[in-house]
Parts: structure tokens; sequence; C-alpha cells
């Protein structure tokens, strides 16, 4: 399945955020800490590297995220040029309130009246951006939902006489160069659901848990994973929560949904679908296939 996604709403918002980033002293770009890279949107680099701009990786939603996992991304992105990444709960306000002090030791020369710092703050859609910038204004400017794309225009809120900071509609790119970044996008829903099919999606996200965090699936569903496949998780829970087609069948929709669900609502407990040693791996494989070429920021 290739998941593509750009609406016409995007062509504007990335001329948009190209205009701004010209001035714009640091960026603080959000990503999803559970799929950090998978939730970097190329073009965030790409306007950044045009103008030599440094950025604040905020690895949001890491009160979801595998704590172990979340630590290594941080490590590895602190070692990219001109990058210093810290991992944050938009909804912990403390916490948010940390990110102006590290932005400003980005560019500590833009620090007086009349050279302000000026911060941006961009982001593929969903990632927390509405959140994240509420926190820091500390009223409710921005709309959060749930549905990918909800905030659509810039705006510039003045943080304090030496701060600005502007937020930006949630930019996708054209083209999602792995399918496992969509479907980890897609579980994660930054990708609206006429995107996306639930069941295919639900599929990888049980085989990535066989893989990595087995115990999961035992104790929420009562899974033993031995043997199993990821198909046979979602039908495990259909079994297991007594949902069943009008014929009789297991219904696999509803078991998708659920399986989804819960891990959007954190009851799978902390989970990280990428790490830097797996985005390699499959970095490494994708190269040697030949049928995508390995992406490194
Ligand atoms: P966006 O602007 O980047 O599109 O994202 P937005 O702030 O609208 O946030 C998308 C969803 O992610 C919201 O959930 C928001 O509450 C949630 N969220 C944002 N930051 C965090 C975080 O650090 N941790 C967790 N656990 N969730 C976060 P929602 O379901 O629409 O709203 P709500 O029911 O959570 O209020």
């Amino acid at each position: 399945m290739a998941i593509q996604w750009f609406p016409g709403h995007m062509t504007s918002a990335r001329k948009k955020a190209a205009e701004t980033m010209a001035v714009t002293d640091v960026v603080i770009e959000v990503v999803d800490a559970r799929l950090p890279e998978a939730s970097t949107n190329p073009l965030v680099h790409e306007l950044r590297r045009q103008r030599q701009r440094p950025c604040l990786k905020v690895l949001n939603k890491s009160d979801l995220a595998d704590p172990a996992a979340t630590r290594a991304w941080i490590a590895w992105y602190d070692r990219q040029p001109g990058v210093k990444a810290v991992a944050v709960s938009s909804k912990n306000a403390g916490e948010v309130a940390r990110l102006p002090g590290l932005c400003q030791g980005l560019a500590p020369h833009r620090n007086d009246n009349v050279k302000p710092l000026r911060m941006m703050i961009m982001g593929i859609p969903n990632v927390g951006k509405s959140t994240l910038m509420n926190a820091l204004v500390k009223r409710r400017i921005a709309k959060v939902g749930d549905e990918p794309a909800v905030t659509k225009s810039q705006q510039t809120h003045q943080l304090g006489v030496r701060q600005w900071i502007t937020d930006t509609p949630g930019l996708m790119w054209p083209k999602i160069e792995h399918d496992s970044d969509g479907y980890m996008l897609a579980a994660s829903h930054a990708i609206g659901r006429n995107a996306i099919i639930d069941e295919e999606v639900a599929v990888f996200l049980a085989d990535l848990l066989l893989a990595r965090y087995p115990q999961r699936l035992a104790e929420r569903y009562g899974l033993a994973a031995d043997g199993l496949d990821g198909v046979a998780v979602v039908e495990g829970i259909a079994r297991r929560r007594a949902l069943r087609t009008r014929g009789g069948d297991p219904d696999l929709e509803k078991a998708s949904m659920v399986l989804l669900q819960d891990y959007r609502d954190g009851k799978l407990g902390r989970i990280s679908l990428e790490t830097p040693q797996t985005r390699q791996a499959m970095l490494a494989r994708a190269a040697a296939s030949g049928d995508a070429e390995g992406r490194q920021d």
C-alpha cells in the first residue's frame, strides 16, 4: 500500500512557511516521540537548510513513548549539526516552559528588544503543535483536535518583549518515501482515516508489537505471542472481545479499531514504533532492495 496525501492547501502552506523561515531565528520542529523520523517532514529540513536555521527538535507525546527509545533518539539528534533535541509532553506546562530557553541557547545573539528571538513551530499534522503553542502562550489560541490538519493559517504571538513565536499549519509532504512510515503515521493518526485502510494498519502495528512488545499483547488481550502473526493477533482480539460480523465471523474491522485506539490512547503502555537502530535497518533494507532511497537527515 502506498500512502500519498497532499491536499491542495499544503502547497500554499509550504510557500508561506518558506517566507516565514526567512524571518525566523530558530525552528521548533515538533515530531511524535513514538515515531520521530517517520513523523519528520523532509520539507522542514529542506526549508531550514536553505536558510541555515538551527532547530530545536521537540519529541512530543513522550508520555506515550518508550523512555529508552526516546533517550536513544535524543542522543541521535543531538549529534546532528545545528540540532538540539528535547522530549516533552505538551500537556505538561512545566516541561513546555523550558523550550524558549533552549531556543535562546541556539540563537544567543537574538536577545534584546531590537533583536528579539523569533521562533517558528513546524511539524506534520497531529503531532501536538497546537497543544504546545497553547502551553507556550499560556492560553487557548490554537484549536486542538485529533483529526489531522486542524491548524490552517499562521499566527504570531509575543511570549515576552524579547521573544516571538509563529505557528504554521501542519505540513505534510508530497510523497512518503517508505511504506512503513505511512503505516506508522496512520497508526498514530497523523494521516486522516480517508487515506488509509484500518485493517492493514492494524496488522502492521500487530506485527510490530509481536516483534518488540509481545508482553503488552498478553497483558491487554490475553494473547500469547508464540506462533502468531499480525493477522492472527487482530483475529485474536476479535475473538477475545466477541466482535463478530452479522454472518458470525470475527469482525476484523472492529478489532482493528480496538487495537489502533488502544495504541493511540496509550492503553498498551508506552510504545515506540521505531528506534535509531530499527530506522537504520529499514533504510539499509530499502537501499539494498533499491525500491526507495535511504534518506539521512
Ligand atoms: P497539531 O496541532 O499538531 O495538529 O496537534 P494537536 O495539538 O491538535 O494535538 C493532536 C492530539 O494530540 C490531541 O488529542 C492532543 O491532545 C494530543 N496531544 C498533544 N500533545 C500531547 C502530548 O504531549 N501527550 C499526549 N498524550 N497527547 C498529546 P485529542 O484527542 O484531539 O484531544 P484530547 O482528547 O487529548 O484533548
